[in-house]
């Protein structure tokens, strides 16, 4: 049987730190959701649809990828379509906490998911959307930080402004 695991996050925008871990993941799992949450109250640069669009173009090629939208409880998603884990990327040990509790309150929630936590290469670990999204912001280029079609869009939303 398959064993499939969701990937979710705001990728607000997709980084290549993230698209590192979709590949990892995609070592271990036979196929893996990538789960845009939408979150009405959090203002994002990007629309869900946007977002979305910018990890489909991105992981066109990986295969075994499927990207949705998702509100409610992660767990809720999880189980219903269902995969037996959660991926999460590590990057330093300051992510530690709020992903210790989110798995744990998760775990709470529904005790047959796992938490599965990757590293992402260490060419990538200092990469966070908020980053990009500030130097993108003030014109600073980041080029190999994150997917050309997410720069391109970076380059035209600031633009636009
Ligand atoms: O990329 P992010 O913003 O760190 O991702 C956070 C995310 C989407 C994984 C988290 O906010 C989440 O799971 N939201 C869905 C609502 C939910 O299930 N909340 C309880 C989590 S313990």
């Amino acid at each position: 049987m398959a064993v499939r695991a969701v990937y979710p996050g705001s990728f607000d925008p997709l980084t290549n730190g993230h698209l590192d871990l979709i590949e990892r993941s995609l070592r271990i799992f036979d196929d893996v959701i990538v789960a845009v949450v939408t979150n009405p109250a959090k203002t994002s640069l990007f629309s869900d649809v946007e977002r979305v669009e910018m990890i489909r173009e991105a992981t066109r090629d990986l295969g075994k990828i499927e990207v949705v939208i998702f509100d409610g409880l992660l767990v809720d998603l999880v189980a219903r379509v269902g995969a037996k884990a959660i991926i999460r990327g590590l990057r330093a040990v300051s992510d530690f906490e709020y992903e210790f509790q989110m798995a744990l309150m998760n775990r709470k929630l529904r005790e047959e998911i796992e938490a599965v936590f990757l590293m992402p290469s260490e060419a990538y670990s200092y990469i966070s959307s908020r980053l990009i999204k500030e130097v993108a912001g003030y014109g600073g280029s980041v080029t190999g930080l994150v997917p050309v079609g997410v720069e391109k869009r970076l380059i035209e939303k600031f633009q636009r402004r």
